[in-house]
């Protein structure tokens, strides 16, 4: 990284370069400047609307970048080790789903482990590709997926020669990483592509202390959510290539989905954060580790809960912990996560990041303080006291290991029928149903579905958990295939 030419910000001085100019618009956004929405500017303020502009001359496009997109773009590759990189408009969701359709086309085999976010099984909806799951193993006690184990990776690669890539999570929402640095090394054996969702990696980038990161790694491709604990808006995120990617193919791939409206205000952002990060993110990030590492102590202390931390690593299916993650298990005070999560909402004004059947999840970031952590805890203790009942009827495992009878494509567009929650045992499934958030599917599309999988999910709607994917909205039924649909 070049520290000196980290101090610039094209897109940021660029915008201010155009404000001062008073241009007269007979161009889109039609509130020209705000002029023709007085409310949307009492509400977001003249200084943000002023920016909502289009793609012009002397502010370039993203869709072709050829000046002050292009450096932008130059200078978030610069600062993330990276060859290439481009600015993404439309979440790591469009970053990840670039990635898989840069890799893979119908009829091609990806391997991917199944605690994947949604975007990446979408993704194989779109392009037809098919997945070659490996079981992350389960951490019973905590009821969460970890990450791949290097002799798994490595016996999926030898029994399918053909895959085109496997794509890693770095870290899960959890903070778990897997042997990045040797998946990647295996891909490339393998003449594979070796694809890395960073969606809540992004600090990777900015602390020897931190686990390895894709670029560090050596991996193809990866989706950095810059908007999770990067600081840039919601909905912006990058895609970093290694240097064996054709830049130009991966563009236009991307072209395929990605708006021609790009927001000035997510770019922006992207620009100003990578800027921050470059300059600032290494001490950030080290007092961010220290916070997170101050709660859990604290939480610990308490009783009764267990927010985990490095002692989880195993040399395998947790190779690498994310100590900026503060997950909570809160099973053992006979709560469930999400009634915990709920609870802290209702009755403590504190939002979570998310909870699960077993665990509560805060993300700590560079915006936090120590007050607000000592006003988590004090919460967590309060709720232990007033709330807290014996252990009964909990759920101890997060995953289910999916029986896949056909493609995610072929699932989605096959022939289907609506069938009774109740009575789905047996069918195979055209939807995906999840909780949202961790986003990671229960079912996806093409998995059959089995009892235990009926009881989950019908027991994460009964503790409130947000449910999202198929065509019911309280999943009272599900869309399965006909009987020689696919
Ligand atoms: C692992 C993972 N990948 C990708 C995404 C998608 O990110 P976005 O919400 O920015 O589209 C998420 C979102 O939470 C995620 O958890």
């Amino acid at each position: 990284m070049n520290p000196e030419r980290q101090k610039k910000a094209p897109i940021y001085d660029a915008l201010e370069r155009f404000r001062k100019l008073h241009v007269v618009p007979f161009d889109v956004p039609g509130h020209k400047r705000g002029r023709g929405n007085p409310e949307l500017v009492r509400f977001l303020g003249q200084q943000c609307v002023g920016i909502d502009v289009n793609s012009m001359k002397p502010l370039d496009n993203l869709c072709h970048p050829v000046s002050i997109i292009k450096e932008a773009e130059e200078l978030a590759a610069d600062a993330f080790g990276a060859a290439h990189s481009f600015l993404m408009v439309g979440g790591t969701t469009s970053a990840v789903q670039a990635m898989v359709l840069s890799a893979c086309k119908a009829g091609d085999k990806i391997i991917l482990p199944r605690n994947v976010h949604k975007s990446a099984i979408n993704a194989l909806v779109l392009c037809g590709a098919t997945p070659v799951y490996i079981d992350p193993k389960v951490d019973v006690e905590l009821g969460i997926p970890l990450g791949m184990e290097v002799q798994d990776v490595k016996k999926a690669m030898e029994d399918n020669p053909d895959a085109k890539a496997v794509l890693v999570n770095n870290p899960t929402y959890y903070g778990i990483c897997s042997d990045l640095r040797t998946i990647v090394k295996l891909a490339h054996e393998h003449n594979m592509l070796a694809l890395v969702d960073e969606a809540h990696g992004t600090h990777f980038y900015f602390s020897e202390e931190l686990p390895c990161s894709a670029m560090e790694a050596g991996a193809d491709m990866a989706s950095v959510s810059m908007h999770k604990s990067g600081g840039s808006l919601t909905q912006s995120s990058l895609l970093l290539l290694g240097p064996e990617m054709n830049p130009g193919y991966v563009g236009q791939i991307i072209n395929l989905t990605q708006t021609t409206s790009a927001s000035y205000l997510l770019m922006s952002s992207l620009d100003l954060s990578r800027r921050n990060l470059a300059l600032r993110g290494k001490e950030s990030f080290e007092k961010v580790a220290r916070m997170a590492q101050y709660a859990r102590d604290e939480i610990n202390e308490i009783g009764g809960y267990y927010a985990y931390g490095k002692e989880l690593i195993n040399g395998g299916s947790v190779y690498d912990f994310d100590v900026t993650k503060l997950a909570v298990l809160t099973n053992k005070i006979g709560l469930a996560g999400i009634e915990v999560y709920d609870l802290l909402r209702d009755e403590y004004d504190i939002q979570m990041e998310f909870g699960d059947i077993s665990n509560i999840l805060a993300y700590i970031s560079i915006g936090d303080s120590l007050l607000d952590i000592e006003r988590l805890v004090g919460a967590l203790s309060d709720i232990r006291r007033l709330y807290a009942k014996p252990k009964k009827d909990l759920f101890t495992a997060e995953y289910i290991s999916p029986v896949v009878a056909t493609t995610p494509q072929q699932a989605f567009y096959a022939e289907k029928t609506r069938v009774p929650i109740n009575e789905c045992a047996g069918h195979i499934c055209g939807e995906s149903v999840m909780c949202y958030p961790p986003g990671i599917p229960i079912l996806a599309p093409g998995e059959v579905i089995t009892k235990d999988i009926i009881d989950y999910i019908q027991y994460a709607k009964e503790k409130g958990c947000s449910m999202q994917g198929p065509e019911s909205d309280d999943i009272s039924y599900l869309n399965v295939l006909k009987k020689g649909s696919f």
